[in-house]
């Protein structure tokens, strides 16, 4: 079965030795090895695209990709379950469980059963691509193939094809067998690999004619679509393909990939260790207890905060100033905003909303069995019969601004759910207006108007 890889490697030792370079046969290119350099004719082309055709099976039934999570490149690098994946990884590397190797068609008999389980994955999970042309790359004697080994077994890979001149390396395929996918191996895989070609092989770009599928991956790696290259440098080496998308990854020098996330992980240490120098953030104290028994109006009300809540001086809080505005509604006495006086004037709004005819829309709370995704799409509810019971327990609105939030977060709502042709924001529009319009009545900013109070 070797006998064909021997006459692969045999043309090529030939090669190799009259071009007078190093025997590339006698080691693997493992990370300390010796860098090894082929010589590629300018009208030989890539193997582009060769992964397009097949990365159908991207997700395995294994793979559960969450948009909302942060991207782990360079640019929006967190410090996260991305970096607790990489730590974990990079133990299994200290323990000898993980290791990485790059290796070619190179009639080593151990490279050889290496390639062909490599080879074995690739045909899995790029179910599209033909089965020979992968052959064809994974054994072409110019492709390197960097393996994931775990416990000696290999569970994935990456074949690439180093376009020397242009200093360019074009991933022809990259697959992880599916039961180890989402576990961090690829990404560790595409860092090992940037790592290698850049230090290894004076690489400065990779380039890839990804599958449609695995876009989200090799963005995530820090792949663009948008290519910086010199066009001379790929155009005619990369082969096109319609249905799939070329991307870039330019290698920084100053970068080790390898070490990136310890690197973000000691960084932000260091950021955090300065801000709790600077501030008083993480100091977190006892909650107040004096809410828990519920209790009649007034009774909680912290009349001095800033000596009754611990930290309130610590985080410089200032008490806000008293309400420049008065009340002018009928028994409000001297028009002081107090909080006696804001919930008559906040109940008598209420009252009135309520009586008005564009109200029944929001008079009590969406009900989920009518309109299934309402609070999918509606994150901060709220309706006037909850505004009623939080005005009703006297603990709740201490200021106008609060009550009017709630209101307003309500017309929000709806038309953020609603249409705008519909009649529940034709309601809310009106609604609001009348909301306005009675808070505006009920107030004054001519202070002098409001009352006696002054005399207080
Ligand atoms: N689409 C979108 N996002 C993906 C995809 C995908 N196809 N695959 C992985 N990701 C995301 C992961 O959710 C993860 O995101 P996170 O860091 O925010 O959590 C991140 O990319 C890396 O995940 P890993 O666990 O490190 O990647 P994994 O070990 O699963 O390997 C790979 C990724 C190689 C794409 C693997 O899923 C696979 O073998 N897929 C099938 C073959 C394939 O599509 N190969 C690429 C074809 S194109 C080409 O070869 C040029």
């Amino acid at each position: 079965m070797f006998d064909f890889f021997k006459s692969e490697t045999n043309n090529n030792n030939e090669n190799n030795k009259k071009r007078g370079r190093e025997n590339e046969n006698e080691n693997e290119n493992t990370f300390e090895n010796k860098k090894t350099k082929m010589e590629i004719k300018t009208e030989d082309f890539g193997s582009g695209g060769a992964a397009l055709l097949g990365a159908t099976n991207g997700m395995n039934g294994a793979m559960v990709i969450n948009p909302g999570e942060k991207s782990n490149t360079l640019g929006g690098q967190t410090v996260g379950h991305y970096a607790n994946r990489d730590m974990h990884l990079r133990k299994q590397e200290e323990d000898g469980e993980l290791q990485w190797k790059v290796i070619k068609n190179d009639g080593n008999e151990q490279h050889s059963i290496w390639l062909i389980a490599l080879k074995n994955i690739f045909s899995k999970q790029l179910p599209n691509m033909p089965k020979e042309y992968i052959v064809r790359l994974v054994f072409d004697p110019r492709h390197h193939s960097m393996l994931c080994l775990k416990n000696d077994v290999v569970i994935g890979g990456i074949t690439y094809r180093p376009f020397w001149r242009q200093n360019m390396c074009e991933i022809a395929f990259c697959a992880i067998s599916a039961n180890e996918q989402v576990k961090g191996y690829g990404t560790r895989l595409m860092n090992h690999l940037k790592e290698y070609v850049k230090e290894e092989e004076d690489m400065t770009h990779l380039i890839t004619f990804a599958d449609n599928n695995a876009v989200g991956y090799f963005s995530k790696q820090g792949f663009t679509k948008d290519i910086v290259m010199e066009r001379e440098k790929w155009v005619g080496y990369i082969k096109e393909y319609d249905g799939g998308t070329i991307m870039e990854c330019a290698l920084e020098a100053q970068i080790s990939y390898v070490d990136f996330p310890k690197n973000i992980r000691a960084q932000r240490e260091c950021v955090e260790a300065k801000v709790r120098e600077m501030t008083t953030a993480h100091v977190v104290y006892p909650g107040l207890t004096r809410f828990k028994d519920g209790g009649e109006f007034g009774k909680h009300r912290i009349t001095d905060p800033l000596s009754t809540i611990k930290g309130l001086k610590e985080a410089k809080w200032k008490a806000p100033d008293p309400p420049r505005y008065r009340l002018v509604h009928p028994g409000c006495v001297d028009g002081y905003p107090t909080i006696e006086n804001l919930h008559k004037f906040m109940r008598s709004i209420v009252a009135i909303v309520k009586t008005h005819p564009d109200s029944w829309p929001f008079i009590s709370a969406v009900n989920k069995e009518e309109v299934p995704d309402y609070y999918e799409v509606v994150k901060d509810p709220t309706d006037i019969e909850s505004v009623s019971e939080r005005l009703e327990s006297e603990n709740y609105y201490v200021t106008l601004e609060m009550f009017a939030a709630d209101f307003k977060r309500m017309f929000e709502n709806c038309r953020l759910y609603n249409a705008v042709d519909t009649i529940y924001y034709k309601c809310a529009n009106r609604l609001e207006l009348f909301f306005d319009a009675k808070i505006a009545a009920g107030i004054t900013f001519k202070v002098r108007e409001a009352g006696s109070y002054l005399n207080r």
